[in-house]
């Protein structure tokens, strides 16, 4: 059977199933991703802190995105590679916007992009979509708000909030979005949000009731060196074995180990 190619469209086909999604941020882990069959690859603006080494998602800029995004692309095989809109990218105006998201179309190789907020992106969601630029929306706890919410908080947690969210996503699929992430809410906020919607959603902290999960790749590779928010499952230690391995080169340096005769040309 051929592979499918993943599109925005196709991964609307995903609703009511369990399907993994990752992070990635250059090409080789892209390759690798994809060749595990991982449908959908978000170079997310996370890019900044796991990669680029701010303290925040805030300072990163449309031209890290856009490189970044070109080497996933360059990587990801069959699976949709989805552009995340940095801050202050789309928050001027509706044009800005759609010129910023067709660079990650045009120029970086992204199938879609992913903006942050509810309702009020709703506009800008039907803009981007009419003009064949595929969206994938973002609630609950939304990174590049931590200014405004005063840190990185649950949401969801009392009913009032719970019925904005349902809201925010229905407004958020009425304005065509394909597909939305589900951030740091309690399972039953995620529960009636992913019963109500028909696109699927993408939990990230959010409970085993979303159609797919997602995870920061460094966090759950072990390979942040941060210690790890609560909903983050490690399935590696990456770190430790980078660390390992370059004590071991370094020693064998110093102790005249390496390089060895094998190592030489003659
Ligand atoms: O930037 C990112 O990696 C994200 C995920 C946490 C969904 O937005």
């Amino acid at each position: 059977m051929q592979p499918i190619k993943w599109t925005a469209s196709k991964i609307k086909t995903l609703k009511g199933k369990r399907f993994a999604c990752l992070t990635a941020y250059d090409y080789i882990s892209a390759k690798l991703i994809g060749e595990c069959g991982v449908p959908l690859l978000l170079v997310g603006d996370s890019l900044g802190m796991v990669v680029l080494g701010y303290e925040t998602t805030l300072p990163v800029t449309m031209e890290e995105m856009l490189h970044h995004t070109a080497a996933v692309a360059r990587g990801a095989g069959n699976a949709l590679v989805v552009g995340d809109m940095p801050f202050l990218s789309y928050h001027v105006s509706i044009g800005q916007a759609v010129e910023n998201a067709g660079r990650f179309i045009k120029l970086s190789g992204a199938g879609a992009v992913k903006i942050e907020g509810g309702a009020l992106r709703a506009e800008l969601v039907k803009t981007l979509t009419g003009n064949g630029i595929p969206v994938m929306g973002h609630i609950g706890l939304t990174p590049q708000s931590i200014r405004t919410l005063g840190g990185y908080k649950v949401a969801g947690r009392q009913a009032k909030e719970i019925k904005r969210l349902l809201a925010d996503a229905r407004a958020l699929e009425k304005a065509g979005a394909f597909a939305l992430v589900l951030e740091c809410m309690p399972p039953d906020a995620a529960r009636k949000i992913t019963s109500a919607l028909k696109i699927p959603t993408i939990g990230i902290g959010a409970g085993p009731y979303c159609d797919g999960q997602i995870l920061v790749t460094h966090d759950m590779l072990g390979f942040s060196g941060k210690v790890s928010p609560r909903f983050v499952k490690r399935y590696a230690d990456f770190a430790g074995q980078m660390k390992a391995a370059v004590g071991k080169f370094k020693k064998d340096v110093e102790n005249l180990q390496f390089p060895a005769q094998e190592h030489c040309y003659d």
